[in-house]
């Protein structure tokens, strides 16, 4: 199969029962993409399939063929951290840090739509983000302080997930 993740062509072969979560991180080697419960019940495992927030638990990786996947680790520049990780760090909602990448991802994933977002769409946007060492308040301090940061134009825009160097990922498949 071929893909793209991160902006990057990459070519596997894989079993038909493979996961994309276990693609990404047996594979690929990106370890950012966390495995917790493989149930699609903890958002550990978040990622963007062709723009699309989906646990990669969830997906097979041959229904990656052809696609786009983008992950924590194509979040940030080379030389800095994409906002929403710099506001996770500030705003203290690191603890153990396991549940952190899935976050990131869901909040960037927030913030390319809302930036202004209430703590409710907060909350229903993280609902399927499970955390045992916050107790999420900081979490919800550190959306705060990345949609006002962005807001304010000083830590940038989130990225959108889709947005490769490569362009669209449906018409790279034929040129390969
Ligand atoms: S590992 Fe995919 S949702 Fe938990
Ligand atoms: S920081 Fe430990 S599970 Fe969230």
């Amino acid at each position: 199969m071929r893909l793209t993740v991160n902006g990057e062509r990459r070519e596997a072969d894989v079993w038909g029962g493979t996961s994309l979560l276990t693609l990404l991180r047996d594979d690929f080697h990106l370890l950012g993409t966390k495995n917790a419960c493989e149930q699609g019940e903890c958002g550990s495992c978040s990622v963007w399939l062709d723009g699309e927030m989906v646990c990669a638990c969830l997906v097979l990786a041959a229904q990656a063929h052809g696609r786009d996947v983008r992950t924590v680790e194509g979040m940030a520049a080379p030389e800095s951290m994409h906002p929403v990780q710099r506001a996770f760090i500030d705003a203290g909602a690191v603890q153990c840090g396991f549940c952190t990448p899935g976050l990131v991802v869901a909040v960037a994933d927030l913030l390319q739509r809302d930036l202004r977002p209430s703590d409710a769409v907060i909350r229903e946007q993280l609902s399927g983000n499970l955390c045992r060492c916050t107790g999420y308040q900081k979490i919800l301090d550190a959306v705060h302080l990345a949609a006002s940061r962005t807001q304010q134009g000083g830590a940038g825009r989130p990225a959108p997930p889709g947005d490769t160097p490569l362009g669209d990922p449906t018409s790279r498949q034929d040129s390969q």
